[in-house]
């Protein structure tokens, strides 16, 4: 699949304003896979808990788009949105405490990046529980994009400051 080839969803009407970042290295590799998100090693961040909540979230963007591309029911992507936002707060939550616990540094600024992404999950689960029956195609390169991205930069950036401290 080439970069920004996402299955147009009819009627979705104009894409959202969303956070313009670079285009993640794994766009350029992925292939005629189902999977949007490949996961690879440039992807890790060196803190085995994170790796393992990051394929979860990995996989169930993945699961989005599937149910997306496969004419899923209103439900069935209502679920996985539930349950994107539910693994959203966890993960997130931990990441913050983790950051609190060992004073780093730029919190802030990563629980910022987090708050953008909760929101858009949020509108999005909002949506469909008031009828909405489709992922319009920004929002769903707006997640894709963030989670890359945030994985690659600032988790990253943590995953070096709490290696750093000795965890
Ligand atoms: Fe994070
Ligand atoms: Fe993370």
């Amino acid at each position: 699949m080439q970069a920004g080839s996402l299955v147009w969803i009819p009627g979705a009407g104009q894409i959202p304003d969303f956070p313009s970042r670079p285009y993640s290295m794994c766009a350029a590799q992925e292939s005629g896979a189902m999977a949007i998100i490949e996961w690879n090693s440039t992807l890790s961040v060196n803190i085995q808990q994170f790796d393992r909540q990051h394929m979860k979230l990995v996989d169930m963007i993945n699961k989005l788009h599937e149910g997306i591309r496969a004419s899923n029911a209103n439900e069935v992507l209502g679920e996985i949105i539930n349950d994107l936002a539910r693994y959203t707060t966890t993960h997130f939550a931990d990441e913050e405490q983790i950051m609190a616990t060992y004073q780093y540094p730029d919190i802030a600024a990563h629980k910022a990046e987090h708050m953008e992404f909760s929101q858009q999950v949020r509108k999005l689960e909002l949506e469909f529980r008031a009828g909405q029956t489709i992922v319009p195609l920004g929002v769903m390169i707006f997640l894709k994009n963030w989670l890359v991205s945030h994985i690659q930069v600032c988790d990253k950036k943590l995953g070096i400051y709490l290696k750093e401290k000795g965890l």
